[in-house]
């Protein structure tokens, strides 16, 4: 874990994300807006690969745990109870040379000591600057509509606690999934898509009995992990950070933060936070509703704790396009770019190529691309030699090229070539569907 190396720059991500049309500037046409990003073609089906993904992983394969998807503005009092008003800040300060602003705790001890920005000028007080989005509700703007747009999902699950047991009756120990939009004022944007203030979150509530929520709280930490390799993120790129007592949101008793070696260094992936029965406890005081839970076998009652898993759908997108991104030399002078993406996220899985567009090759390519576009995201493409049409699919992560030639004709076989290691084998049309899936299915980076 200690000897992490990239060779992937941040520069050559955001160039292959614009080049390809994974993501671009948010309004670039009016010269952007720092603090979001729009998704591409290409982007999009990589989001929603993945936020199809973690659903998975994290619902369906589970008894105990449902999906919701609560509106994100919500009744304002809700972020009072969170402590949201009047806590959810970052300390900031300013150059008052260039009134260029930090955050308190992204400066050097020493900068910090000294007053000074990293720029060498003097630095202003720190002051709290709260991280919510403020907006109002219908025609004025008195303090009656204030309302805010969410900075995480986790609040619309724990005030529809009560609804999910009634509805879908569920017994403690039990989880409630949530993918959407939050919102943060963020007084630093930086790094691409990894700290923006308009951005998707995956979060997973699991409601425990207190005195269970340690145990809970170290299992989700390693299925979290897990979760990672099974993605294919490179393990070495992966590590564990524990908050000190400084670190600690307002509602966490421990907190782990899965860290990624990003092209600029260690920094949080995903939040997994023991929130204790803060929450529930919170908004049973401010609603007036008992948010209890009557445990039947024991007739005892109790706020549940929660253990939360916390992490960025968008910020798993750099996640992915940085751990995929490799320059690998094929030949001497002859270097490729290839996404080695897990099968499951990559926004095409098979592209689908005549050798020549002539002799109806191009014709039977179609066919057998359109019989694998009932399963399968596929592409078609007949421009250009072959070995720039394999190259161009490399580069956009396509695990699975078929060639379509003449000896298809011939004996109704087609070229499969994988995408990590560019061997090729010929495979009948009829098996073609149960080879792709198997190959999905049985999928392991080379090297990880
Ligand atoms: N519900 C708990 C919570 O929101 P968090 O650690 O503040 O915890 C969880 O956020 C995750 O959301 C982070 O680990 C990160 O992946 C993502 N995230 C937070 N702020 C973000 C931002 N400004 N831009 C992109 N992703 C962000």
């Amino acid at each position: 874990m200690g000897n992490a190396q990239n060779t992937v720059t941040m520069e050559k991500i955001v160039s292959l994300a614009k080049r390809r049309g994974f993501i671009f500037s948010s309004s670039e046409i009016y010269g952007g807006l720092s603090s979001a990003w729009d998704y591409g073609p290409l982007g999009s089906e990589l989001k929603n690969r993945l936020q199809r993904y973690w659903w998975r992983e994290m619902t369906q394969l589970h008894d105990n745990i449902v999906g919701m998807d609560a509106a994100i503005m919500m009744h304002p009092r809700v972020w009072e109870a969170s402590g949201h008003v009047a806590g959810f800040s970052d300390k900031m300060v300013e150059d008052t040379v260039t009134n260029e602003r930090y955050r308190w705790d992204h400066l050097t001890n020493e900068q910090q000591e000294t007053r000074t920005s990293p720029n060498g000028n003097p630095l202003s007080e720190p002051r709290d600057f709260n991280l919510l989005f403020k907006t109002h509700l219908g025609p004025t703007a008195d303090s009656g509509s204030t309302v805010y747009l969410r900075p995480e999902t986790a609040q619309g699950s724990y005030v529809n606690f009560r609804n999910v047991v009634q509805t879908s009756r569920m017994k403690l120990p039990f989880g409630i999934a949530q993918v959407g939009k939050a919102f943060r004022n963020e007084i630093v944007t930086k790094n691409f898509i990894f700290r923006t203030c308009e951005f998707e979150q995956m979060e997973m509530q699991y409601f425990v009995k207190p005195g269970e929520d340690e145990k809970w709280f170290e299992h989700w930490k390693e299925k979290r992990m897990e979760y990672y390799r099974k993605l294919g993120i490179r393990p070495d790129h992966l590590r564990f950070h524990e908050h000190g007592p400084d670190e600690l949101a307002h509602y966490a008793k421990t907190a782990f933060d899965i860290e990624y070696y990003y092209p600029f260094g260690w920094q949080e992936l995903e939040g997994i936070h023991n929130r204790t029965d803060f929450d529930l406890s919170r908004h049973a005081e401010y609603s007036g509703k008992d948010l209890s839970y009557l445990e039947e076998e024991t007739k005892e009652r109790f706020v549940p704790y929660i253990v939360e898993t916390a992490v960025g759908l968008t910020r798993t997108v750099l996640v992915v396009l940085c751990d995929a991104y490799e320059e690998e030399e094929v030949a001497e002078g002859d270097v490729r770019t290839v996404l080695r993406l897990h099968p499951q996220i990559a926004p095409v899985t098979v592209g689908v190529f005549p050798l020549v567009k002539k002799d109806g090759l191009a014709e039977l390519a179609r066919q057998i691309e359109l019989d694998l576009r009932n399963e399968f995201a596929t592409f078609y493409d007949q421009g250009g030699a072959i070995g720039r049409r394999y190259r161009r699919q490399d580069e956009i992560g396509t695990p699975y090229g078929v060639t379509i030639d003449y000896e298809t004709k011939e004996n109704g076989t087609v070229t499969v070539r994988f995408r990590d290691t560019m061997e090729q084998v010929r495979v009948p049309v009829e098996e073609l569907a149960n080879r792709i899936r198997s190959e999905i299915r049985n999928y392991k980076r080379v090297g990880a």
